[in-house]
């Protein structure tokens, strides 16, 4: 693996899913792997899980771990190439990737969308621009359309609860929440880019209409605007909030008869909840959900650090 940017950098899946519970049953296996190397984290927005979760994990391999709040104590960075910088933007990246690539054996972005401009967000200028001039892997804490890490850990929790043995795949079941901000789409599109490259799963996407992701990480799934009828059976139900991807960045539909509650899953009773957190809530989901024993919202969060670890084992053993 070079960079962990998305789906395509994981050239087995289940192959990375079983490092990950290696990763857990044996944290300190392979505690010496990023002796005498660093990693540079470096956030544009906040973060707790994956900053947290992504430390801990390359402290169980011996890294060295640098974190920087750029958006907080950095200069303001240009991406855009040709810029003239008369503005608020003070350093070019193409002045300071290279610099943290000498700095760093391996740097790890945070970076969301704008949500003002769909194509500018779409082409991944921030993590591109890091890629293109830094000269070391770049790992995606979380881009403007993907978050690859949070996905690695939803399939590594599906398969810690549904197992290998089945006669029959786990029926998945994304579904749109309420929430009072527009939020970005990354982490649903990540999750339908994973789940259906994964193959695995009988997916299903529900959301309002107008609510439509990019089909270029949805096709595959099932989408239908009608909840209940996708939440029928549901062995696991994917909880999250995003905004409108077709007219952009926008929230048509604070509507908040789509909060899961239990009276919604007495449709599907053996199911469990997940969301990738942090989360609203009373808003995306009722407490009642939330604390009660279907919810597996804590191990999945946890199990952030085995994802990271997995990724970060597989980028240390090229080179
Ligand atoms: N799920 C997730 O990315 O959490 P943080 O925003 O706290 O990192």
């Amino acid at each position: 693996m070079q960079h962990f940017i998305s789906v395509k950098d994981a050239a087995d899946i289940n192959k990375l899913i079983s490092r990950a519970i290696d990763c857990k049953q044996l944290p300190a296996a392979h505690r010496t792997l990023g002796a005498g190397k660093r990693i540079g984290m470096l956030f544009l927005n906040p973060s707790l899980r994956t900053r947290l979760s992504t430390q801990v994990a390359a402290s169980n391999l011996g890294l060295e771990t640098i974190v920087f709040n750029v958006d907080k104590e950095g200069w303001a960075m240009e991406f855009e190439e040709g810029a003239i910088m008369s503005g608020t933007t003070v350093e070019h990246v193409k002045d300071a990737a290279p610099i943290l690539g000498n700095y760093f054996d391996i740097l790890c972005i945070r970076a969301f969308p704008s949500l003002k401009n769909r194509e500018d967000d779409y082409s991944e200028e921030v993590i591109n621009s890091f890629i293109r001039y830094a000269g070391v892997p770049i790992v995606s804490l979380e881009s403007a359309t993907l978050h690859p890490l949070q996905s690695l850990t939803d399939l590594v929790t599906i398969r810690e609860h549904w197992g290998l043995q089945q006669n029959r795949k786990p029926k998945v079941v994304l579904t749109w929440a309420p929430h009072i901000r527009a939020l970005p789409q990354c982490v649903p599109n990540s999750f339908a880019q994973w789940i259906n490259a994964w193959g695995e799963t009988d997916f299903v996407i529900t959301h309002p209409a107008d609510y439509e992701l990019d089909e270029q990480f949805t096709k595959g799934a099932t989408i239908t605007h009608d909840q209940q009828a996708a939440l029928e059976g549901a062995d696991f139900i994917y909880v999250k909030n995003w905004s409108t991807y077709r007219d952009y960045g926008r929230i048509y539909s604070n509507d908040p008869s789509w909060m899961l509650t239990p009276e919604k899953l007495k449709a599907a009773p053996g199911a469990k909840i997940m969301h990738c957190l942090p989360v609203r809530r009373n808003v995306e989901l009722s407490d009642e959900v939330l604390d009660s024993p279907m919810s597996i919202v804590t191990q999945q969060a946890s199990n952030r650090v085995w994802a990271a670890q997995a990724v970060l084992t597989e980028i240390l053993s090229n080179g």
